[in-house]
């Protein structure tokens, strides 16, 4: 079956997206993405102003993307994700457009790659690749095949190394990693 036209558009995230994103997330994770590693990094930590995209479509959320800013090495650089688009719309090019957003506003600021976990042959069509195994380390387990980079400055991505920390705590958390408030 065709996928249905583009209909949807991309904006900026605004505040009174956030409870329909969380409802996507958890919707497309499920309660054990605050297991994950990236989530340890995204604990307290505001999603970095002006990188937030959402698409809509007839006043619908169709998709969300969040990128946070991360150390890597002691350099702020950025984490890419929740990537998620409701599951009925999937397939019709909103997560590529999404992330093509994002990474557009993300090459005017001062960072010089992008990582994020996840399928690289999926990521790949926005031009993420693997990273060498071990180069960087995140606050707990992950798959090091599933550890992609984008370099945001020609042929920066090279040269991150170290271990990932969250850049700063802008909010207090509870033990579950849930922002307080
Ligand atoms: C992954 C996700 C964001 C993709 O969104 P989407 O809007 O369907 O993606 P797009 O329409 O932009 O891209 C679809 C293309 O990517 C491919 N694709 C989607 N997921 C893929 C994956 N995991 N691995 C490889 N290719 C993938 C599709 O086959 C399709 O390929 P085609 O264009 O050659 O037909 C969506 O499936 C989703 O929300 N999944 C649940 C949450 C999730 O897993 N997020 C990513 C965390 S790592």
């Amino acid at each position: 079956m065709n996928a249905p036209p583009q209909a949807w558009q991309i904006r900026l995230e605004n505040p009174d997206d956030g409870a329909r994103i969380e409802a996507l997330n958890a919707e497309s994770f499920g309660p054990g993405r605050f297991s994950k590693s990236a989530y340890r990094l995204r604990e307290g930590v505001t999603p970095v102003a002006g990188l937030s995209f959402v698409a809509v479509e007839d006043g619908v959320l169709r998709g969300s993307v969040r990128f946070w800013p991360i150390k890597v090495g002691g350099h702020e650089e950025l984490l890419l994700g929740p990537l998620a688009v409701q599951g009925n719309q999937r397939g019709r090019g909103i997560g590529i457009g999404l992330m093509q957003a994002g990474i557009a506003a993300a090459q005017k600021g001062p960072w010089r790659g992008i990582l994020l976990v996840g399928d690289e042959p999926y990521y790949a069509k926005v031009g993420f690749s693997r990273l060498p195994p071990g180069r960087v380390k995140f606050p707990g387990p992950v798959d090091q095949n599933r550890i992609l980079g984008l370099s945001l400055k020609a042929g920066e991505i090279l040269n991150l190394s170290g271990e990932i920390r969250r850049a700063q705590i802008d909010q207090p958390v509870c033990a579950d990693g849930a922002g307080v408030g």
